[in-house]
């Protein structure tokens, strides 16, 4: 026998949404029905006007639902079932779900469901409307499972470990690493700017032996994972970090390199001249920028008119928001 509230069926949906609201709605069984009344099953008696309480045989549901969807239906007013992003970024074990304002008194409740649907996923947090500041973090808030932001996570036979809360990472740019990685010639020089934990330059060199490759990052954070993530990928002798500002590190360095990558898509442009005091005539750079498609021409114009360089590429890199994206533009130095 199972503890339920008996409503009229006129009063079903209030109560639905009161129950999950005040957390008392137990997602083991399922509701049941008769000419005129729905029962709800509930984990204990709390105050409310729209029924009262008894003890029913209820059904289970299975063990394993088919769907976030069918999770969503049993746990959430049938109204709001289609407001919740179905979607959700999985970096590692810790899946990353999207939740409008509007769902917030439910967020526990679907993070549960979504726990429940994929056993691979430990953690459940919520992602942030913004990624912000100067490291470029997002503030995940955990609303299911393990207590934990940090996580091991696998892309193109490489290993990595960070805090998703300490420091910047997105696997939406894994496809560009890939592409970067394929344009690799040989021993390349290769300095990454604003490298985060270092994904970039440890693929690269995963996949060309001979090529060597400078992290720079100003996040202590990250250039730690960084250094980790070298070594768990045995590279060491051949992929190097230093922390620091590039403004600052830059000038200090004494080679040229090959290729030159930019990872900060927001505001890459103010540090082009930095990159250009490392290059040699035909320097290939890869520089990401957020722009809106109509703006895009314009901002190209405006780079190849202050510095020495030639755009041979521009790659739509992943969407940004309507009609903006993140592109690349794949440049040549001409001296
Ligand atoms: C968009 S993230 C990219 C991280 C990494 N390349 C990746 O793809 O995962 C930009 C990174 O630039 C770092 N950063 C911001 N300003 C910097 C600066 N002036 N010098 C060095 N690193 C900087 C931030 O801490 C952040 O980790």
């Amino acid at each position: 026998m199972t503890l339920v509230l008996k409503v009229s069926k006129k009063n079903g949906e209030d109560a639905k949404t009161d129950l999950i609201a005040k957390n008392y709605f137990n997602g083991l069984y399922k509701p049941d029905s008769d000419k005129n009344h729905i029962y709800f099953p509930v984990t204990s008696e709390f105050k409310t006007k729209l029924g009262t309480f008894e003890n029913r045989n209820l059904s289970k549901f299975k063990s394993k639902p088919a769907s976030l969807r069918e999770l969503f239906m049993k746990v959430l007013p049938i109204k709001l079932v289609d407001d919740v992003r179905r979607s959700y970024d999985l970096i590692g074990d810790i899946a990353i779900i999207e939740i409008p304002d509007s769902l917030k008194k439910y967020e526990k409740v679907i993070a549960n469901s979504l726990l429940k649907t994929n056993s691979k996923i430990k953690v459940v947090a919520k992602k942030p409307s913004k990624i912000d500041g100067k490291y470029r973090i997002r503030k995940l808030k955990i609303l299911a499972g393990e207590k934990r932001t940090t996580t091991k996570y696998k892309e193109s036979d490489c290993l990595f470990e960070f805090d998703l809360n300490k420091t910047y990472f997105s696997q939406r740019l894994s496809n560009e690493r890939l592409r970067l990685a394929n344009k690799v010639k040989g021993s390349e020089k290769i300095l990454v700017m604003f490298s985060g934990i270092a994904p970039f330059g440890i693929i690269i060199a995963k996949k060309h032996p001979f090529a060597k490759v400078l992290n720079i990052e100003l996040n202590p954070n990250a250039v730690t994972y960084a250094k980790k993530n070298i070594e768990l990928n045995h590279l060491e002798s051949r992929v190097f970090s230093i922390k620091g500002d590039v403004k600052i590190e830059i000038p200090k360095l004494k080679e040229k390199f090959d290729r030159i990558i930019m990872v900060l898509p927001h505001d890459n442009e103010k540090f082009l001249s930095d990159a250009l005091k490392v290059t040699k005539n035909g320097t290939k750079i890869h520089m990401y920028t957020i722009q809106e498609e109509s703006n895009i021409n314009k901002f190209k114009k405006e780079i190849c008119s202050n510095h020495p360089i030639r755009i041979v590429n521009t790659v739509k890199a992943g969407d940004y928001g309507p009609k903006m994206w993140r592109y690349c533009l794949d440049m040549k130095v001409i001296e």
